[in-house]
């Protein structure tokens, strides 16, 4: 490790990422559905920049907190591919739209397009909404099932003249679990074929999708083959980590964020290293993966040391890097991060839209 990197540090390799942008783009484009990358994943404007210049339509965010910090820097075209109540919430999404931004918002009962109509009024503008399916993952969106909250869903909707229905979004976090490529891809055919029954009863009541927006890093490729999808909102991808390496969505050259440490302490039988989970997140109880040094394994961890086995051992000071097993709350725990290329630093890119509450 050449970089004089003062460590710990969140690293982000330049080349690496701009090639993960550049393949998913890629692979929407030769699909011909759009990209609309999820920015819960980096949080880092110049990031969602290079995303966009590369061709995406616009970002998802999942917090109105990330969507303002994103707007401000220029990004305007926003879904906040999640529900939000809450007065306050609501308002700043008003105002940005006030501002000229285009914030979509999901929304998945009709309590969610009460609120939005309430406020909309008095702000005399509206908000596009995609209304969230269930597609199997059992967190948000509305089943398929369920008709009563799909008819409220749809009487409120043709009364709300502050709420403009603009499509379906769904999001398969279940997929995401499945190994098997044949079982991914028959639970996406299953999440595909709930988005549209919902589709052809809204329609038979007159609200035409303009808008389906759909999938995550594992299923984009899936997402990608079906004929009235229209949008994908992958995050990882811009990153990718070890559970995506274990899915078979990618091989580990391509994960381009990793935390750099060094080791400060030396026995016979360890090392430990000068981070620990406050620093790079154990996720499932899965430790996470020493990559410089390949014949290493973590051992234990605490909030500021992870403690290595294996041999040989790294001496003092020796720098090691970590990947995280899920790379989207290690990102979240750190303020800053290196950007480097080549081996050589570049600059330091901070992590805006981090740990804001609203
Ligand atoms: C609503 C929504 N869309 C898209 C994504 C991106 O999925 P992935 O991280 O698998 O790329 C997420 C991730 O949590 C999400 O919650």
């Amino acid at each position: 490790m050449k970089m004089n990197i003062e460590t710990p540090a969140l690293v982000i390799d330049y080349g690496k990422t701009i090639r993960n942008i550049k393949e998913m783009q890629a692979l929407a484009n030769k699909s011909g559905k759009r990209l609309r990358p999820h920015a819960k994943t980096h949080k880092i404007p110049y990031l969602a920049h290079l995303q966009i210049n590369e061709g995406a339509v616009g970002i998802c965010a999942q917090k109105v907190s990330e969507a303002e910090v994103f707007a401000k820097s220029g990004i305007n075209d926003i879904l906040i591919s999640n529900e939000v109540l809450g007065e306050k919430k609501i308002r700043k999404i008003f105002e940005l739209i006030n501002l000229g931004n285009k914030i979509s918002v999901a929304v998945d009962s009709h309590i969610g397009i009460r609120e939005l109509e309430t406020i909309g009024k008095e702000y005399s503008n509206y908000v596009e909404v995609l209304v969230d399916v269930d597609v199997g993952m059992n967190r948000c969106g509305v089943n398929v099932n369920d008709n009563n909250s799909l008819e409220k869903i749809v009487d409120s909707l043709k009364n709300s003249p502050h709420v403009l229905f603009k499509g379906f979004m769904g999001y398969d976090g279940h997929t995401a679990n499945i190994k098997d490529l044949k079982l991914r891809a028959e639970a996406v055919e299953k999440g595909y074929q709930d988005i549209l029954k919902i589709k052809r009863l809204f329609e038979k009541k007159g609200l035409h999708a303009d808008i389906v927006s759909v999938g995550g890093t594992p299923s984009a490729s899936l997402w990608a083959l079906k004929e009235e999808i229209n949008e994908l909102q992958p995050g990882t991808y811009v990153f990718y980590d070890i559970h995506q390496v274990e899915l078979g969505v990618t091989d580990i050259d391509h994960i381009s964020a990793y935390v750099l440490s060094q080791v400060i302490s030396r026995a016979e039988d360890r090392v430990v290293l000068d981070v620990g989970y406050k620093g790079i997140t154990i996720e499932q109880g899965i430790y996470p993966t020493v990559v410089s040094h390949k014949w290493l394994a973590v051992k234990s961890m605490s909030e500021e040391h992870t403690v290595l086995k294996g041999s040989p051992l790294p001496d003092y000071e020796e720098k090691v890097q970590l990947i995280p097993y899920h790379v989207c709350p290690t990102i979240d725990l750190w303020d800053e991060a290196i950007l480097v290329n080549n081996d050589k630093v570049i600059t330091s890119l901070k992590i805006e839209a981090r740990g804001k509450k609203l």
